[in-house]
């Protein structure tokens, strides 16, 4: 139980990695609040956690609403110890038609940090945020995702800010970077036959339980770090 009596918001969690890492951090002793915008969807979660120890779904925007959801958490839990933004939304485009270049940047930079700045007033000593950027915004670049590149990019320069910025106060900032997360989670399957080393994509079990780890006090020592999961598919 390595995050017993621990409080968790997870924002942009109504399925794959946000559920896998609400049930890992719960299966570790943790109270947790989702949130995403679709409420029916966050209800469907919620329910299919709840025999797991207390959780509850707060709908909303984190762009236009990342404090009232900080605050209904933080009010809800009795507090707020560690906090992980993995609001989604992947889209190409081009230098010659950067369509998506507004909406990548809201969904990778400027939801994690209104979130940010909204939790971290709340955290404290040994609280920790993380985050989720991609391979793509770390490695090898693609022609057609300048956007979504960018801004994955962004998300993992704001981890290196943001664990300068609160080094003083023992407040951690972590990110993976994964390379394709496969299909949904369901609880208590048997992830590990889905994938292995090298394969392109890995179901939403293999990241999750490492965001829960960066959570823990296992990972104490580990501060402003972005971690490349692809099974080193990009090196062969
Ligand atoms: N899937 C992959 O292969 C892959 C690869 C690399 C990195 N990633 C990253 O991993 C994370 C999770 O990936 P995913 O595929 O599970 O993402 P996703 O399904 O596209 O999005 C995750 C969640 O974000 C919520 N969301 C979107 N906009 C939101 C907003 N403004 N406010 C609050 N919630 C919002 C969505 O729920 P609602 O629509 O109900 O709001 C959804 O449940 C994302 O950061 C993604 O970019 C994914």
């Amino acid at each position: 139980m390595r995050l017993k009596n621990q409080r968790v918001l997870i924002v942009g969690a109504s399925r794959g990695l946000g559920f896998a890492t609400a049930y890992f951090a719960m299966k570790d002793g943790a109270a947790v609040a989702i949130n995403a915008r679709d409420k029916k969807k966050l209800d469907a979660l919620v329910r299919s956690l709840s025999g797991y120890g207390k959780v509850f779904g707060i709908a909303g925007d984190a762009l236009t609403d990342s404090k009232k959801i900080v605050n209904e958490a933080a009010k809800r839990l009795g507090g707020l110890d560690h906090v992980s933004v993995m609001v989604g939304g992947y889209e190409e485009d081009t230098i010659e038609a950067p369509k998506s270049l507004e909406a990548m940047l809201a969904n990778h930079i400027k939801a994690p940090v209104l979130v940010a700045n909204a939790a971290v007033g709340r955290l404290n000593r040994g609280s920790s945020i993380t985050l989720v950027s991609s391979i793509k915004g770390i490695s090898k670049a693609s022609p057609n995702q300048l956007s979504y590149g960018i801004g994955k990019a962004g998300t993992a320069k704001l981890v290196e800010i943001l664990s300068s910025e609160l080094l003083g106060r023992g407040i951690r900032i972590n990110a993976i970077a994964p390379h394709s997360i496969k299909g949904d989670f369901e609880p208590e399957r048997n992830w590990k036959r889905l994938r292995k080393l090298g394969d392109m994509s890995a179901p939403p079990e293999d990241f999750a339980r490492v965001i829960v780890w960066l959570m823990t006090d296992e990972a104490e020592f580990v501060n402003g770090a972005t971690i490349p999961m692809d099974g080193g598919l990009r090196f062969s």
